[in-house]
């Protein structure tokens, strides 16, 4: 995939918001670093897996994460260029999950992976569900997000299903579940704080922040939406293809054939 990140995209490219803005801009720059960390936390266990369709399933989610790392940095790099610290606060990022990989047992930094793949799907989810999601996104950065949600959608039960292939057990699974829950959005909220912070392009204003609040927690409220689906992972037979989205994933490349073909 190629995306024309160069194009004339305005500083506050969500909504016209600051606040909806450096969400974006904060979950942007928390994956580089927390898709290597995936890759290696499954990576561990390579050699372990006995199922062949399995392996090229995992050599996939390698190859997508790798993607979405490399394409997110590009977009960073882009937020930089109107003097955020985006560069910064990856640096940040890799160091956190540098300690979080030291403290966690083996077994421990896949349950981590399955957690927040878990997040990632969900998020994803709602994105390619709900048009009014997608709406106050600025045209030139949607594609980006609409195929990194997609991929996330596909390889969703990848790493989970290494976990189960390699023995991984329920407490564990809950244990960085919980761990992921309490650690994910404050990261992402603080990061996006610190972007508001430095950001100079318009004043800060409480209306927006308000704005932003009621459109990720009331209406379309996808964080709302989000709830039942992440608690749904605290079952004991829980499997990520539980919900069945596939038909979100027909629907993507349905369009971009089309898209395609009106390019043709
Ligand atoms: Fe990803
Ligand atoms: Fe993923």
């Amino acid at each position: 995939m190629q995306f024309d990140l160069d194009a004339d995209v305005p500083v506050h490219w969500v909504a016209d918001s600051k606040f909806m803005t450096h969400f974006y801009n904060a979950l942007s720059v928390v994956f580089p670093e927390g898709e290597k960390f995936f890759v290696r936390s499954v990576r561990q266990y390579e050699d372990r897996i006995t199922d062949p369709e399995l392996r090229e399933q995992v050599r996939g989610f390698c190859a997508q994460e790798g993607h979405h790392t490399f394409q997110h940095r590009e977009l960073n790099a882009r937020v930089a260029q109107h003097g955020f610290s985006t560069t910064r606060w990856d640096r940040w990022v890799k160091g956190y999950l540098r300690f979080v990989w030291a403290i966690l047992w083996p077994k421990a930094r896949l349950a981590l992976t399955c957690a927040l793949e878990h997040y990632t799907a969900v998020m994803g989810n709602q994105l390619l569900a709900y048009p009014e999601q997608q709406a106050p996104v600025h045209s030139k950065m949607l594609p980006l997000w609409l195929w990194h949600a997609v991929e996330e959608t596909e390889h969703k039960a990848v790493a989970y299903d290494v976990y189960q292939h390699v023995g991984g057990g329920y407490f564990t699974r809950v244990l960085l579940q919980l761990m992921a829950s309490l650690t994910f959005f404050p990261i992402v909220h603080g990061i996006q704080l610190r972007l508001m912070l430095e950001d100079r392009a318009a004043p800060t204003r409480l209306r927006d922040i308000c704005r932003g609040i009621y459109f990720l927690w009331g209406k379309p409220g996808g964080l709302r939406r989000m709830l039942p689906e992440l608690f749904s992972y605290f079952r004991p037979g829980f499997h990520p293809w539980d919900h069945d989205n596939r038909e979100l994933i027909d629907q993507w490349k349905r369009s971009q054939g089309a898209i395609d073909h009106i390019r043709a």
